[in-house]
This record gives C-alpha cells, sequence and structure tokens, in this order.
C-alpha cells in the first residue's frame, strides 16, 4: 500500500466503520496521472491507451492486448471473433458473475453449465468434457478468485475446434500451474479492470491474445467496427476514408486515456500491491488454520500463484451454522462479507436451461463466503475482521 494512499487514511476501527470487501487503491500518483489527462485536452481512447496495451502485454507476456470498455466486451467481442452465434452451445460454469453466461447469450447461443471443483471451486476439464456435445464451439474458463485453471491441460484433452475463452477477471497477476502469467497462454484471455479488482481503472477491461488478426478485428469491433481507432480518425490525413469503410457491424466499446492513465499507475504499483494482498491473506490464512479449522478457504489462495482477488471460504452446512446467518451477522459488524456467487442455474434467467447434476456448484454455491480483501485493507483491519468472525462462529 502507497505511503500517499487515498484510502489509508478512511478506515477507522470505530464502531460505526465498515470494512467493504474490496477497495481500490488509489494515491497521489494516480491522482496526478488523471490530472495530466484531464489537461491534456485528449481524455478519449488515444495514444495514453496504446502505451497501456503494450506496457500490459510486455507485462503478461502477451505479444497483442486489446483494452476495451468491460470484461464483459472482452468476453463478448471474444464470442464474437470466434464465428460464436445461434445453434452454438459454450460450456461455462455456473458459479460466476452473471456476465460470463450473459455474453453467450448476446451472440444468440446457449450456454450449458458445469460442474466445479469442490476445493478450487474452478471448472475441471474433467467437468467441462462431460458437457461436450457436436454443438460446443468454444468454452469460458473462470479463473475463480484468482486461482489459474490448467487451461494447458484442458487445451490438450478438448477436441482442437472448441475454443478456450478465459475468464479472468479475477486473475491479473495470477500463475498457472506451470508458473506463467495468466495472458500468456495463447487463449483469448480476458481481464476486468472494474474498480475492485486488482488492477483498477473504475472500468475496463482487456483481451490479450496471441493472433494478429483477431486482434487487429477486436480493435475494429470495439469502435463500431471502423477499421481505424478514434485517435487515428482524428489525426491521421486520410481519416475520412477509414471512416467511409464501415464494413461489419461492431460495438461501442471501447477504453479511454483517463482510464488508461491510471492504469499506467497500477500496472508499476502492482507488485507492491499484489504483496499487500498476500500479507492479508496470510492473516487469514494463518487464523483460520489455528482457530476455526472446520471453515475451509479456497485451495491454494494463500500461494504464490494465486492472484488473491478474492478470500472466498466455505462455512460448512453439516455445521450448524448457515452461511446466511454468518454474512447477516458480519455485515451487522461491520464486515463487508459477500457471496461469489450464487449459482447461476438457479436464477429466472437461466431456469430453462434445466441445468441438474452440478452437486459441487450446489454445495460450494450454499456454503461460499469471501472475507474482505484489497491492497489498501490494512493489517489491523484484517485482524478485526477475523476478530469479529470468531465472535460469530464461536
Ligand atoms: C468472474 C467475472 N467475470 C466477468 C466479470 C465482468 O467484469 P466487468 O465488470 O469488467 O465487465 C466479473 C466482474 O466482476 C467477474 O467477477
Amino acid at each position: 500500500m502507497g505511503k500517499d494512499s487515498v484510502s489509508e487514511k478512511k478506515p477507522k476501527l470505530m464502531k460505526k466503520s465498515y470494512i467493504p470487501f474490496g477497495r481500490p487503491d488509489y494515491g497521489r500518483e494516480e491522482i496526478q496521472a488523471v490530472t495530466r489527462i484531464l489537461r491534456s485536452g485528449w481524455i478519449g481512447m488515444g495514444s495514453e491507451t496504446i502505451k497501456f496495451e503494450k506496457e500490459l502485454a510486455r507485462r503478461i507476456h502477451a505479444p497483442h492486448v486489446v483494452a476495451v470498455g468491460s470484461c464483459t466486451a472482452a468476453m463478448m467481442l471474444s464470442l464474437h471473433v470466434f464465428g460464436v452465434g445461434k445453434g452454438d452451445e459454450v460450456i461455462c460454469p455456473s458459479l460466476t458473475w452473471c456476465s460470463t453466461a450473459n455474453v453467450v447469450l448476446y451472440q444468440g447461443a446457449r450456454p450449458v453449465f458445469c460442474d466445479i471443483d469442490p476445493t478450487t471451486f474452478c471448472v475441471t476439464p474433467g467437468s467441462i468434457l462431460e458437457k461436450v456435445t457436436p454443438r460446443t464451439k468454444a468454452v469460458m474458463v473462470v479463473h475463480f478468485g484468482g486461482f489459474a485453471v490448467d487451461v494447458l491441460r484442458l487445451r490438450l484433452v478438448l477436441p482442437k475446434h472448441i475454443a478456450i475463452i478465459e475468464d479472468a477477471a479475477h486473475a491479473f497477476g495470477a500463475r498457472y500451474p506451470n508458473g506463467e502469467l495468466v495472458g500468456s497462454s495463447g487463449n483469448l484471455v480476458c481481464f476486468s479492470f472494474y474498480a475492485n479488482k486488482n488492477l483498477s481503472t473504475a472500468e475496463g477491461g482487456a483481451v490479450a491474445l496471441f493472433d494478429q488478426k483477431k486482434a487487429d478485428k477486436i480493435r475494429s469491433l470495439r469502435q463500431h467496427g471502423l477499421p481505424i481507432d478514434a485517435w487515428k480518425r482524428f489525426t491521421h490525413p486520410k481519416a475520412i476514408l477509414f471512416s467511409a469503410a464501415l464494413k461489419e457491424l461492431g460495438y461501442k466499446a471501447n477504453y479511454t486515456d483517463l482510464q488508461a492513465a491510471l492504469g499506467r499507475v497500477q500496472l508499476r504499483r502492482f507488485s507492491s500491491m499484489q504483496s499487500h494482498r498476500s500479507k492479508i491473506a496470510a492473516v487469514y490464512g494463518k487464523f483460520l488454520k489455528k482457530n476455526l479449522p472446520w471453515v475451509l478457504p479456497q485451495a491454494s489462495v494463500t500461494c504464490d500463484r494465486h492472484a488473491k482477488h478474492l478470500f472466498p471460504i466455505r462455512i460448512r452446512k453439516n455445521s450448524r451454522i448457515k452461511r446466511n446467518w454468518v454474512l447477516r451477522e458480519l455485515r451487522k459488524k461491520g464486515i463487508g462479507a459477500t457471496v461469489h456467487y450464487a449459482p447461476l442455474h438457479k436464477m429466472p434467467l437461466y431456469e430453462n436451461s434445466k441445468t441438474n447434476n452440478l452437486p459441487f456448484t450446489e454445495e460450494v454455491g450454499a456454503e461460499i463466503l469471501t472475507l474482505p480483501i484489497s491492497a489498501s485493507i490494512q493489517r489491523r483491519e484484517a485482524i478485526w475482521v477475523c476478530k469479529k468472525l470468531m465472535e460469530v462462529l464461536k
């Protein structure tokens, strides 16, 4: 956490204080960067976005990164460039944020929910293979909480014509089991830079990929399908001709230089923000092991390769204490514990997917709770969370 962190001054452990589950860590550098862009006269997508994309690409060892308006947009455009459409099936977990499945509906395709591993809360090659049919066109792999799924192993067992898209909304900075950074797999890897994410630009997202043609196509699709970006549209001598060359229906899904300025600072500070998250995770991990061994944290959540976007725990159902009651009691005590996630296949929008036989998703969905974690939460706040959890569960 930066010495001049904006959020450092706020939380006080008074009766009325509230520790939110996630909180961005912005300091003087971010404020200066945003101010610089505001004063520059160009806040839309331009040269700052291009610099941010290049720095991201270098950081995660991916040849191309395209910044877009959100991770939702990144996933939607990824499905689009693989030609996913009507009649196709896309396999994804049910224990995820709704956008993982919603983007499949946007393309007119059908989400097919698969089960998860009850310890990592992530999909596995086995749970995905069970759902493959001749209509399967793609798989959305969610790196839940920041735990990276073994996509190399998945690629080996999955039929070659099925695309793998990684929902890495939680996983910027995470590593695959082989030690490589998430984003460097060669799949289309979609990140979120939403307010509470490990790298935060208020809103925003990006696709990391190896394929130049697909990268160019996403660049065009994020700007209505125009062949050039807004920056060049207003500066390039032949811009008028480019604008006239609209061939394909795209979307309004661009990034902005205001966000990129924030992102470039966050990227420079990323390692220190991550090491702070690791310290908070270690506080929780040690406390649970010693005092509440029947409360199970997500597997590997204290390990180096986990990005620690979330710190998920399972309040086991066979104990006499129920998860929702624990959640309510923690909230009353000012702890912003929350649920990631209620399974999608039980929600009215997806009820007619007639999904059944997801035993681990339902078990984890009924027991999961996430403790506050961020780069701006203080160690003493994490200890306070442990104390309150103990009071509730004792
Ligand atoms: C697993 C997962 N996927 C996708 C998203 C969507 O990210 P965004 O808000 O950037 O669209 C989120 C958002 O929190 C998420 O948690």
